[in-house]
C-alpha cells in the first residue's frame, strides 16, 4: 500500500543489484515508487528490477553502468526516465573497499575507492538536478559508513571517501535546500552483504563485529534500506544536511 506521505516520483538506486542498494530499492518499491537500478552488475540490476516490478507492481528498470563514468550519466538518466518517469530521489549505494594501508597504498587503489564512493556522488546528483529541482519532496541519500567517523588503519582511502561524503552532503544540502531538495547520509555499521563477506570469513571477525554492537549482532541490509526510504519520504521533510548512524550502537560504545 502506498503511504500518503511519500512522493510518487521515481528513485534512482546505484549499487542496487546487491546488499544495501538492493534493500533500499526494495523499501522504496514497497512504498509504491518507481525505481531505476544502476549497477556494474548488469544482470543483477535487470533481475532485481524485474523482481521488484513483479512483487510491488511499480515501473522499474535495471541498467549496467559504471557510475564513475560521468560523461555517460546524462544519457543513462534519459534512458531510465523513459521507463520510470521523472526522478525525485537518489540513493547512492554503489561502493567499493580496498584493503591498502600506508606502505601498500597505490594510486590505482586510492582512485578506485574515491571515484566510486565519493566523486560519483555529486556527479549523480548533478545528472539528476533538473528532475530533482522540479519534483515535489525530492531527496537524496548517500550511503556513507561508520568508517567515515572512526579511523580504520587498514582502509585509509575508504575512510576518506566516507568522511568526504559527509562534507558533500552538507554542501549539496546547502545548495539544494532552497530548491526544495533534501540531502542526507546514512552511516551503516556492520551489515551482512557481499562487501563484508571476505572480512566475515576470517576466524573470529564475525563474533567481534557482532559483539561490537549493543544489540549483539550484525545488521541486515533491510535495516539500512528502511531508513533510506524514510529519509526519501516526506516523513523526513525537515531533515537535511545530516548523517544518520545506523549501526546497532557500535559507535556509541566505541
Ligand atoms: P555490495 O558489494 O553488496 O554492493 C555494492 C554494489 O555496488 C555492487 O552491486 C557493485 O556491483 C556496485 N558497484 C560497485 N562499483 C560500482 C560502479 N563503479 N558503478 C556501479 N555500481 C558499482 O556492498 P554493500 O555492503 O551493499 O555496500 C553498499 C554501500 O554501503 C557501499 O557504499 C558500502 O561502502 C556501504 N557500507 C557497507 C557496509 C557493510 O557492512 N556492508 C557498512 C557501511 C557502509
Amino acid at each position: 500500500m502506498t503511504r500518503s506521505s511519500s512522493p510518487t516520483s521515481a528513485v534512482l538506486v546505484t549499487g542496487g543489484a546487491s546488499g544495501i542498494g538492493r534493500a533500499s530499492a526494495e523499501a522504496v518499491a514497497a512504498e509504491g515508487r518507481p525505481v531505476a537500478i544502476w549497477d556494474l552488475n548488469a544482470d543483477g540490476a535487470v533481475d532485481t528490477a524485474a523482481r521488484l516490478a513483479a512483487e510491488h507492481g511499480v515501473p522499474t528498470t535495471g541498467l549496467g553502468i559504471d557510475v564513475t563514468r560521468s560523461a555517460e550519466l546524462a544519457a543513462a538518466v534519459t534512458a531510465s526516465r523513459a521507463v520510470v518517469g521523472s526522478f525525485g530521489g537518489l540513493v547512492h549505494a554503489a561502493g567499493v573497499v580496498r584493503a591498502q594501508s600506508l606502505g601498500g597504498l597505490d594510486d590505482a587503489g586510492w582512485d578506485a575507492v574515491l571515484d566510486v564512493n565519493l566523486r560519483a556522488f555529486p556527479m549523480l546528483v548533478q545528472a539528476l538536478l533538473d528532475d530533482l529541482s522540479a519534483a515535489e519532496g525530492a531527496a537524496v541519500v548517500g550511503i556513507s559508513s561508520i568508517e567515515g567517523w572512526i579511523g580504520n588503519a587498514a582502509i585509509p582511502a575508504y575512510c576518506a571517501s566516507k568522511a568526504g561524503m559527509l562534507g558533500a552532503v552538507r554542501s549539496m544540502a546547502a545548495q539544494l535546500g532552497p530548491l526544495g531538495v533534501r540531502v542526507n547520509a546514512i552511516c551503516p555499521g556492520f551489515i551482512e552483504t557481499a562487501m563484508l563477506a571476505p572480512a566475515l570469513s576470517v576466524d573470529g571477525v564475525a563474533e567481534r563485529f557482532a559483539t561490537s554492537s549493543m544489540i549483539g549482532r550484525i545488521g541486515r541490509p533491510s535495516e539500512i534500506g528502511e531508513p533510506a526510504a524514510f529519509l526519501l519520504s516526506d516523513r523526513a521533510s525537515f531533515i537535511t544536511g545530516q548523517s544518520l548512524i545506523v549501526d546497532g550502537g557500535v559507535l556509541a560504545q566505541t
